[in-house]
């Protein structure tokens, strides 16, 4: 037992984004900025909708559960990434190591059923404008979710669990912020090439349908839309479809490169600018795309705002 437990590794070296002491100020407030403007731009989207009575309907439940993933989904890497970005103690446990991946995996892949189950509701919306209510009644909004919710904390522990029993015995210096699935593979001393297969097989079942899925959904609402009549109503559904469509694809995009590619042609360089991408960019992006450019929302967070503020006024009234 002894002498397993001395080959192994127990920590891991999280090396980062820069080794230069000058850069990590600057990359430290870029990244806490975009941190704070994740989180709060996400709370206030799941706090306006859970409070707003009009905005009690399927599209609004699945936007608020994206928000509320990606909450989960950055506050997974942002928080560790900050602390070694200020700190110069750079180091995970291996257990710490194992628990970021499943969160990583988990927050990841339910990401992608969010969008996937948001994309279902929009051509339901507005292909099948009449029985829509009928279709997505509260039922079967909360069996989709408690789907995703159940398929990917099986799919991840299944990953976590191969991972988890590898054994690390050479060096354990990532040169990433936070534990990703490559940099480990990299640094296993067991053969890896079986669970390879199960990456390009299984993980990238379960990446690539709901990313199909997403883009059939959007070319027949599209093919809807063009139907439509009127060109200011064909160019606003349109926008908002591109707009849907870019964020999904910059997603789907980013995880595709770092997860199925021959590991020969990664160069580190362009992985950590491609891992920035999905785990700090699409979070933060989300929000802005999927809903405040929505016009009920903005409608709802304006009437929060006047009755707040009225309120507030009424009480310092009595206070004098
Ligand atoms: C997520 O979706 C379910 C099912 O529609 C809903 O009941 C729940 O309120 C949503 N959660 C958030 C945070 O919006």
């Amino acid at each position: 037992m002894n002498l397993v437990n001395v080959s192994t590794v127990t920590e891991f070296f999280l090396l980062g984004l820069s080794h230069s002491k000058d850069q990590q100020m600057p990359l430290f407030a870029l990244f806490f900025t975009m941190y704070l403007v994740t989180v709060l731009g996400n709370l206030l989207i799941v706090a306006v909708i859970g409070s707003s009575q009009e905005l009690h309907n399927p599209m609004y439940f699945f936007l608020g559960n994206l928000s509320f993933v990606d909450i989960c989904f950055s506050s997974v890497t942002a928080p560790l990434m900050l602390r070694n970005l200020l700190w110069d103690r750079k180091t995970i446990c291996f257990e710490g190591c194992m628990s970021q991946l499943f969160f990583l995996f988990f927050t990841g892949s339910m990401e992608c059923f969010v969008l996937a189950v948001m994309a279902y509701d929009r051509l339901v919306a507005i292909n099948n404008p009449l029985r829509y209510l009928y279709i997505m009644h509260r039922r079967m909004c909360l069996a989709l979710i408690v789907f995703s919710w159940t398929f990917t904390a099986l799919h991840s522990l299944l990953h976590i669990s191969i991972v988890a029993s590898m054994t690390f015995c050479g060096p354990n210096k990532i040169h990433e912020y936070f534990c990703d699935l490559p940099p480990l593979l990299a640094l296993s001393c067991s053969d890896t090439s079986q669970y390879d297969l199960l990456v390009f097989t299984e993980g990238s079942f379960v990446t690539m349908s709901p990313f199909v899925f997403v883009v059939i959904s959007y070319c027949r609402i599209l093919k809807t839309i063009l139907k439509i009549q009127s060109s200011t109503g064909r160019y606003q559904a349109f926008s908002t479809c591109s707009s849907h469509l870019t964020s999904v694809g910059l997603f789907f995009g980013t995880i595709f490169f770092t997860y199925f590619r021959p590991s020969s042609s990664s160069s580190v360089e362009d992985n950590r600018s491609v891992t920035v991408v999905y785990s700090v960019l699409t979070p933060l992006l989300n929000p802005f795309i999927y809903s405040l450019r929505n016009q009920q929302i903005k409608a709802a967070v304006k009437k929060i705002y006047h009755r707040m503020f009225r309120i507030n006024t009424k009480d310092t009234g009595k206070c004098k």
